[in-house]
Formats: C-alpha cells, sequence, structure tokens
C-alpha cells in the first residue's frame, strides 16, 4: 500500500473521469490520498473531495501564482478551511521565480501570512519552490525557525539545498519525474535522501511516469515511482511503501 502525498484531483483534468481515477487508485493499492489546494477554489474542492471519500485528505493552500490577485476575503476563507478535520496540512504554498506570475513581494508576503496560520496550528507543511532557494529556506528560518514539519515537495535542486532542506529536518518528496530518461541527476540526488525522509507524490495531473510521459498522471501511477525508488535504494518495493507510508502518516498525522 502506498500514499500520493500530493495530487490535483481538484483539476478540471479529471473531470471527466474523477471518480473512475480514485477507483483505479483504490484498487490499485493507493491507500491514501492528499488532495493539495493550490488556490482558493483548489482548497475548498479539495475538503470537498475529502469528505466525500474516506481515503482522501486535503491540504489547503494559495499557490505563489495567485499572491498577486489574492483578497482578505480568500484569506478569511482560507483560514476557516484549516478547522477542518481533514484538513491535514498547509500547502501548496512558498515561491516561484521560475514563472513569477506574481509579484515577488507578493509572493513573499502571502508565504509568510500563510506560515503563520499554520504556525498557530502546528499542521505540517508542502512547500512549493521554483528558483527561489534562498528565499524560501530564509523565510522558513524567520518565520518558522530552524526545525521544519514539513516536505519540500517535487524536489528540484541541487545536492547543497537537498542537504539545507534535511539539516532543517524536513521530507523530501519526489514525483514520477524520477523515472524520466533524462533525471539520472535527480536520481542521483533521490539516493543520497534516507528512506526515513522519503515521500512519494504524483503530483497528478502533472509529470506522468516515462511509461505515460506526456499524458495525464494518476495516483494509481504512484506504484511506477515507488518501483523506482526500490530500484535506486536496492529495497523490496514491499520495503520501499512500509517506510514511505510509515513516513507520510507520521508526517501528517493520518490514521
Ligand atoms: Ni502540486
Amino acid at each position: 500500500m502506498l500514499i500520493d502525498t500530493h495530487c490535483h484531483l481538484d483539476f478540471k483534468d479529471f473531470g471527466p473521469d474523477r471518480y473512475e481515477v480514485i477507483r483505479r487508485a483504490k484498487e490499485g493499492g493507493i491507500s491514501a490520498i492528499i488532495n493539495v489546494g493550490s488556490s482558493m477554489e483548489g482548497t475548498r474542492r479539495s475538503v470537498e473531495l475529502a469528505e466525500q471519500n474516506d481515503f482522501i485528505y486535503a491540504a489547503a493552500g494559495i499557490h505563489p501564482h495567485d499572491a498577486d490577485s489574492v483578497t482578505e476575503e480568500d484569506l478569511t476563507s482560507f483560514t476557516k478551511s484549516l478547522d477542518n478535520k481533514k484538513v491535514v496540512a498547509v500547502g501548496e504554498i512558498g515561491l516561484d521565480y521560475y514563472r513569477n506570475l506574481s509579484s515577488k513581494e507578493n509572493q513573499k508576503k502571502l508565504f509568510v501570512r500563510l506560515l503563520k496560520e499554520a504556525k498557530e496550528r502546528d499542521l505540517p507543511l508542502i512547500i512549493h519552490n521554483r528558483d527561489a532557494h534562498k528565499d524560501t529556506l530564509d523565510i522558513l528560518k524567520t518565520d518558522i525557525g530552524s526545525s521544519i514539519k514539513g516536505v519540500m515537495h517535487c524536489f528540484s535542486g541541487d545536492g547543497v539545498f537537498l542537504k539545507k532542506c534535511m539539516d532543517m529536518g524536513m521530507f523530501i518528496s519526489f514525483t514520477c519525474n524520477l523515472t524520466f530518461k533524462n533525471a539520472s541527476r535527480l536520481r542521483e540526488l533521490a539516493k543520497t535522501v534516507p528512506m526515513e525522509r522519503l515521500l512519494l507524490e504524483t503530483d497528478a495531473p502533472f509529470l506522468a511516469p516515462q511509461v505515460f510521459r506526456g499524458k495525464r498522471n494518476e495516483p494509481a501511477y504512484l506504484r511506477y515511482l515507488a518501483e523506482e525508488v526500490a530500484r535506486l535504494k536496492g529495497l523490496g518495493l514491499d520495503e520501499v511503501a512500509r517506510i514511505t507510508t510509515d513516513n507520510a502518516k507520521g508526517l501528517f498525522g493520518l490514521c
């Protein structure tokens, strides 16, 4: 049994067959899914999905892309959503200097604000970071501290950044992009992450595994990632499933 710690089943990509996808996940050995809100609307729909499905949990987040347009009203309903029992994390939140869809100033302001809400409730964090390594870690250090209960999602970065994240106690999660033909650098990094710090995620509908490259990803494909990790670590699939499932349960408090 595996846990998909990050996907977006609320996206319109799943509009035509969402319940088929959920059924395939269940039948394919996915024991829990965290559906991650990446906008106010996404958070609302994540909570809805979590309420409708026992094995789905929600993370409440507002993506840095939305930082320029977020309103006080959004922040109020975001805060309210944190009281829902199925909300197990704050995310995805962070900084994205790759696409820069909102100004850096507003991205940082929003990140700080959402971190404050997480801290008050001691909720784990799901961090989105693209090309913003230094600012992301600086803000985390200033606003949360040098020990972080959370995960650096869809890890992208070098060994130095990886070490800094691990020194702060973070979990590291890789997506099915670890199976890409050209991902040898990422695979080398993944090898260095201790199993006790590793989480698995699809980030579906994005980043389908190599065998389905370019197609829509879905939680049932998480096993391709687990198989890749097993191969890299020289472990059995069972062992990878057991450890990463324990990690996810521990971080997000799933039962
Ligand atoms: Ni995501």
